[in-house]
């Protein structure tokens, strides 16, 4: 499920110097397959081409009030009209301050002012100290209240030599912001557990036993679940993912033990559990305080079973709580996901075929059953973690939580 699929996106587009981040976003939104449309101020068209925006996103780009709409009407009545959602970046102090206090003297500030409950981002940039001012923070409280969400600018290097806040963020995250909010919040007061990625047992100070597990799977599931409204609690074991801007509470853990500790802390108060993490089914018995030397030809170390979270979390689970686990098989995939759908008490399994190279662990693609209790199978065909991500969590909604 791509969310921006075919929403009609209007970037509005001002004179700030990371002008051209934002040619690098109008390809970002095409290759999503929105329908875009650009406008560009008299300011912005001076510092890139129009045809720039026009060739990159392959999409009109309007300029002017005057300019003729497609299909005949007034640019900035039909442009916010017909829009999903209004992106400004990058926003100069001059736009900002003209769309919070109502003027309307150009293309871009007509559509701002007509463009009412909708998704509405904007992306200050600028010099710090025109992003410190005064004039400038009181003017983004202004655009809050009326709706506006802010992506808020980055610490760093600037255009004019000076280092601090104001320099335009990564498209990955305006991405995030719009399509976080054109997400329909299905599960808004819910709080979700998730586990993710693999847990680490050390041996030594130097050593440890690990899995392939990337964490891309939970991770996508997490954002999935928070853009649909919940609260998520995220509980990874080591994962080199960045995490979603709308994750508020992410806990780092390394060991099983460790994990086990952090998901009976929010246990009780979760309606929904998921459990995505790869944990080590064994832990090492006598861990070593000082670096084992390789002097010996065998070298044995004694493991010692791991708790099943999973398991543990089914005994004591409440009639309302939702339990989800994972199965990763590598044959008789449904008949072992079933089976470990009884043994651990959950409500729901998701099955996944780790044999298939192109899928799974490390991959960016899966394809999953989901297994419910009555032995219900539904599959979910091969698509991006991503994709699979949003799929599983429109199936709780709509079976569980939908009324
Ligand atoms: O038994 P198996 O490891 O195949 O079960 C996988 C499911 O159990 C996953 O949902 C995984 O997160 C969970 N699990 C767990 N604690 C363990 C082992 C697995 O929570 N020690």
């Amino acid at each position: 499920m791509n969310i921006l699929k075919n929403k009609k996106i209007l970037l509005g587009v001002s004179s700030g110097i990371a002008i051209y981040k934002a040619v690098d976003l109008s390809s970002k939104l095409r290759k999503l397959d929105v329908d875009l449309n650009i406008v560009l101020t008299e300011d912005a068209k001076k510092m890139v081409s129009p045809t720039v925006f026009s060739a990159v996103g392959n999409c009109p780009v309007y300029t002017d009030y005057f300019n003729e709409v497609k299909d005949g009407w007034i640019p900035h009545t039909q442009l916010s009209a017909e829009s999903d959602a209004l992106i400004i970046a990058p926003a100069t102090a001059n736009i900002i301050a003209k769309i919070a206090n109502g003027f309307a003297d150009d293309l871009l500030s007509l559509i701002a002012l007509a463009f009412r409950e909708k998704s509405k981002i904007i992306v200050p940039t600028m010099n710090t100290r025109m992003y410190n001012s005064p004039a400038l923070q009181r003017n983004l409280e202004l655009l809050k209240k009326d709706g506006w969400i802010i992506v808020e600018p980055e610490v760093g290097h600037l255009a004019c030599g000076e280092i601090g806040k104001g320099r335009y963020p990564d498209n990955e995250i305006i991405l995030e912001f719009l399509e976080d909010s054109l997400t329909k919040k299905t599960l808004i007061g819910k709080k979700v557990i998730i586990t993710a990625g693999p847990t680490v047992e050390p041996i030594d100070p130097v050593r440890n036993i690990t899995n392939k597990s990337s964490g891309k799977m939970g991770y996508e599931l997490a954002r999935a679940f928070s853009y649909s409204g919940a609260e998520v609690t995220l509980i990874s074991g080591p994962a080199n993912i960045n995490i979603p801007y709308t994750i508020k509470n992410f806990v780092k853990v390394n060991t099983a033990l460790e994990m086990k500790n952090e998901v009976m802390k929010y246990f009780n108060d979760s309606d929904i559990i998921v459990m995505s993490a790869a944990v080590s089914d064994y832990r090492v018995e006598n861990y070593s305080n000082i670096k084992i030397k390789k002097d010996k030809d065998n070298l044995i170390i004694k493991l010692k079973k791991n708790p099943d979270i999973l398991k543990e979390i089914g005994k004591i689970k409440k009639d309302k709580q939702l339990l989800i686990g994972f199965a990763a098989e590598t044959n008789d995939l449904i008949n072992y996901a079933k089976r470990k759908l009884i043994e651990k008490n959950c409500d729901l399994i998701v099955a996944n075929d780790v044999s298939k190279k192109e899928i799974g662990f490390n991959s960016d693609f899966n394809e999953v059953y989901i297994i419910d209790k009555m032995g219900d199978v539904t599959h979910v065909e091969k698509a991006s973690k991503r994709e699979i991500a949003f799929n599983i969590v429109s199936y709780i909604s709509n079976n569980y939580y939908s009324r």
